[in-house]
């Protein structure tokens, strides 16, 4: 048989993420800078509801939507924070991760090459979602002398009459960037003269440095254009138990229902009820982990900025982002030299778009003692060259 995938798939390139992590798994004594993933366990409560649940025998589907106790507690806690209401009933969604988010919206709300802007650098699945709904990802870059925040003027000049939505990832992954609320207020502004819609994925809303985290859809006459998604994988150090939800319109959120109805399903039960005890007692634990973060964010950039890799401030997010360009190396040669000479592995920054490019990504979700080791490392590195 002669074997074919679809166009859409031979399309896809692979993760430059990816790639990378499976060279440094076969080496020794390498520490890990690359992975977004928190380095600490779940918290004990939300371990012990999961292994409850199951003893219950919470071991069947729940509703497409999820259990609504879950939605009913995501809806309260986006109103305590954001002071944004949603109808546990109709206009959330639990997913499996943020993951899960990204593909339904797409698939629910694209046509075939219809257009979504996406500021880079970026998270690595964006693109990849939109291209494999039929959509046309236009990526529009951010600089570091803006922090990487977009300049409004290039989205404006990006818009086309195809554009359906406008994508930000605010704590930014990989950039640690925190959009400020004058730059939110003009995209709002931007997106009703053209009348399109906003995607938002604020994963990383727990963990901002000294700064507030601006819900979108909390702005005037936002939450009817916005989807925002949200989850528990980051925050509350749950990346493998894969909640994450949705919360927009009702029409939108149906659509994305009827699509996870047939690829999904439900989410993991257990889950949904772990989840559910991480909104309720979960707070001192999201507190305690983001002193430990910011702690780790100031040793990491201080250490890169006076080892001579210019680091903006990163506001957000787990993740520092030096510029290399000072050391004459490509990002990729700085990080695959780095990875074999030092054995330390940080992301090349073109894996999250060409405006990426000569920078790195530097996650600060390890301990402290590992940072400091890297810090070590990488200073020896760039010294010798
Ligand atoms: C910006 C961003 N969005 C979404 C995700 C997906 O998270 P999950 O599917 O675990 O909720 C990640 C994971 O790294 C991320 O960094």
């Amino acid at each position: 048989m002669s074997i074919r995938l679809s166009e859409k798939v031979v399309m896809l390139k692979p993760s430059g993420i990816r790639m990378f992590f499976e060279i440094a798994a076969t080496m020794k004594d390498v520490i890990s800078l690359g992975i977004g993933e928190p380095d600490f366990d779940t918290p004990e409560p939300i371990i012990n509801a999961g292994i409850e649940a199951l003893r219950r025998g919470e071991t069947h589907y729940t509703s497409n939507h999820g259990l609504l106790v879950l939605r009913q507690a995501i809806s309260d806690h986006l109103k305590r924070l954001y002071q944004v209401e949603y109808f546990a009933q109709s206009e959330i969604v639990v997913t499996v991760g943020v993951s899960e988010a990204l593909y339904l919206v797409f698939a629910a709300t694209l046509d075939p090459d219809d257009e979504v802007i996406i500021p880079t650098p970026c998270f690595v699945s964006y693109q990849a979602e939109v291209a494999l709904a039929g959509g046309v990802p236009v990526e529009v870059a951010t600089y570091v002398e803006d922090q990487f925040v977009p300049r409004i003027e290039n989205i404006e000049a990006a818009i086309t009459p195809r554009t359906r939505a406008i994508f930000i990832g605010s704590p930014s992954n990989p950039t640690g960037a925190v959009y400020p609320r004058e730059f939110l207020m003009k995209l709002a502004e931007l997106v009703k003269k053209h009348d399109l819609m906003v995607i938002s994925d604020e994963i990383y809303d727990r963990l901002v440095y000294g700064t507030e985290h601006v819900c979108f859809a909390s702005l005037p006459g936002m939450q009817e254009r916005t989807i925002l998604m949200g989850g528990f994988s980051k925050a509350y150090a749950m990346t493998g138990w894969r909640i994450g939800y949705a919360a927009g319109p009702k029409e939108i959120i149906g659509g994305m229902v009827r699509v996870h109805q047939y690829s999904i399903m439900s989410a993991p039960t257990v889950s949904q009820y772990a989840a559910l005890t991480a909104l309720m007692v979960g707070e001192p634990y999201v507190q305690e982990m983001l002193r430990e973060y910011d702690r780790r964010r100031k040793l990491v950039v201080n250490g890169l900025n006076s080892i001579g890799l210019s680091t903006f401030e990163p506001k957000g997010a787990f993740y520092a982002f030096p510029d290399l360009r000072s050391t004459g190396l490509s990002d990729d040669e700085f990080c695959n030299r780095l990875l074999k000479e030092e054995h330390v592995a940080i992301v090349p920054g073109n894996s999250f778009g060409d405006s990426g490019i000569g920078f790195a990504r530097v996650s600060y979700a390890t301990s402290y003692e590992k940072l400091e080791e890297a810090l070590l490392r990488i200073g020896r590195f760039v010294n010798r060259i």
